[in-house]
């Protein structure tokens, strides 16, 4: 079974990981490295800049995610700001933000990057399309989990368990699609 270094200090992700991909063939790690988030415009350029950071202090076979919240009605704010408003004006900011607006369309975008000894990098997005509801609800999960309904179903992310939030996540999304194009890289998943 391959078995990768998670690098997050977010133990709900590392939870997730763990669940999603064992189930995928593959075993996650804590790997407890920092790295220092680039500001970019895209998900994309921030993980490159991680994977090239932690690759550069001698690390192999790592995999990390960066993930943010778009909302059209908003341009797309907070997207790739979505940790620093997390942590300044919270979920409640985010929805009084939205107050008024009857557009509340929001998609919840994961980025996994991956370095690997045998495959080299690898980058794959998956998203999920929903929207932002008008109350926080539920207490599992992390994040924005109570604010947002995915598509295809009625409960926001943090009303499900683990098992439900990952069929419907853009880290789910981005999990599956990974394991599929590692699959067409190596015999080994
Ligand atoms: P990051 O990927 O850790 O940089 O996440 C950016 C922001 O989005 C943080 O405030 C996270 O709490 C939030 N976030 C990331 N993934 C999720 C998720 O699966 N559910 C809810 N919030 C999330």
């Amino acid at each position: 079974m391959r078995e990768v270094g998670l690098v997050t200090g977010n133990l709900h992700k590392l939870q997730e990981f763990q669940h999603g991909l064992a189930r995928l063939g593959i075993k996650v790690r804590h790997l407890k490295v920092e790295c220092d988030e680039i500001q970019a415009d895209d998900l994309d350029e921030v993980v490159n800049g991680c994977l090239d950071q932690i690759a550069a202090a001698g690390h192999k076979d790592f995999i990390l995610d960066d993930s943010g919240l778009f909302i059209p009605a908003l341009n797309g704010f907070p997207g790739v700001y979505s940790a620093y408003v997390f942590k300044t004006i919270g979920c409640a900011g985010v929805l009084r933000l939205l107050e008024g607006i009857s557009d509340r369309r929001a998609d919840f975008r994961c980025c996994i990057g991956c370095q690997m000894e045998d495959v080299g990098r690898l980058v794959v997005t998956g998203v999920s399309p929903g929207r932002v509801v008008m109350e926080e609800r539920g207490e599992r999960g992390f994040g924005y989990d109570p604010i947002f309904v995915p598509d295809g179903a009625d409960r926001t992310f943090a009303e499900m368990d683990m098992d439900e939030k990952i069929v419907f996540s853009h880290r789910g999304a981005a999990m599956r699609i990974f394991v599929e194009r590692l699959r067409g890289m190596s015999k080994e998943v």
